[in-house]
């Protein structure tokens, strides 16, 4: 299937000389809700913002729905809804004016019955003749995502949406992203929280100094995290792996003192039976040993780290 929004090459350098953004390349899929992941200063916001035509590209090239975001602008931006990291709304209107309006932004004629259900799916129709200054910050930060929703976009940005938001609604949040990926609708957030990663995400991209450092199914992450490394530390130091764990995915290490042992904690068998049993009838003793797991958390860290 083609790729809803296509990056190539990407690359940012602002005025000054900040190169926030380093030949970046991101296909996203239909329907995927992707999240993005980085530390402050990354780049996340000046990637969405340059999809969504706020900010322009030094080089490279964006497509969105097949659409250059430059030479064919309003055809991609119109596909697009954007919930911006920094809350802005119109202090003195109605929330309910205030959707209506961003939907008629777009050229897309009146549409109460729309509007009406975008509000109660957020859980704002109570809300809808208040002004919006009178409304908590969790509360304007459902409205942006109504605006944003207005005109019925097949892709939706959502940069920090969970930023200061608390546990309640960020789960809130996290069923109304859910429900919009049902409905076919792309999704691409940025955060802070691996967590949110973890739950809400069908692939996480990870971002750090403008380089896209991977983008990789949460799943086959979660095998990543599955993984746990058992060490043996022998009584006796091997030269050499005995015959009967030629066969077992071993690595002798600290001068044959050590039997390193990787693996899946989500497989039915993690082999760690086998293992014993054949260390026992090779005649290899073992002194002490121990096992640590790799959560998303180290592999982020490290993939940050490494990236310096
Ligand atoms: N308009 C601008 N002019 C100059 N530099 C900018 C501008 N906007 C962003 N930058 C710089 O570009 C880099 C990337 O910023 P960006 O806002 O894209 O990061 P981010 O990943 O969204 O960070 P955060 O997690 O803090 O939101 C930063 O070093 C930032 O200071
Ligand atoms: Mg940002």
């Amino acid at each position: 299937m083609k790729p809803v929004i296509s990056i190539s090459e990407l690359t940012k350098t602002y005025p000054g000389g900040l190169k926030a953004l380093d030949a970046v390349n991101l296909d996203v899929k239909e329907g995927e809700i992707l999240a993005l992941l980085g530390p402050n200063g990354a780049g996340k916001t000046t990637l969405i913002s340059i999809v969504c035509g706020l900010v322009n590209p030094s080089s490279g090239s964006v497509t969105v729905g097949g659409h250059d975001i430059i030479s064919d602008f309003r055809a991609a931006r119109s596909l697009i809804g954007l919930v911006p990291q920094e809350l802005h709304v119109e202090a003195f209107e109605s929330v309910q004016a205030t959707v209506s309006f961003s939907r008629g932004l777009f050229g897309k004629p009146r549409n109460p019955a729309l509007v009406e259900q975008i509000l109660k799916d957020l859980s704002l129709w109570d809300k809808r003749k208040e002004k919006i200054m009178a409304l908590s910050g969790g509360m304007k930060r459902r409205v942006m995502i109504a605006k944003a929703l207005a005109h019925e976009p097949r892709i939706l940005f959502l940069d920090e949406p969970t930023a200061g938001v608390d546990v309640e609604l960020r789960k809130s949040m996290w069923e109304l992203i859910g429900r919009l990926r049902e409905t076919g609708v792309t999704v691409i957030l940025t955060t802070h929280y691996i967590e949110e990663a973890e739950n809400i995400a069908d692939r996480v991209g990870v971002i750090s100094k403008g380089k896209l450092l991977l983008v990789e199914e949460k799943t086959e992450l979660m095998r990543k995290m599955g993984e746990k490394i058992l060490t043996l530390n022998l009584r006796e130091p091997l030269d050499a792996l005995p015959d009967g764990l030629k066969e077992i995915d071993l690595t002798l290490e600290d001068e044959g003192r050590t039997l390193v042992y990787r693996y899946d904690t989500a497989a039915d068998r993690t082999g760690i039976g086998k293992l014993l049993a054949e260390l026992s009838s090779a005649g290899v003793g073992v002194r002490d040993l121990s096992t640590k797991q790799s959560s998303l958390e180290d592999i982020f860290v490290n993939l940050v780290r490494d990236g310096e």
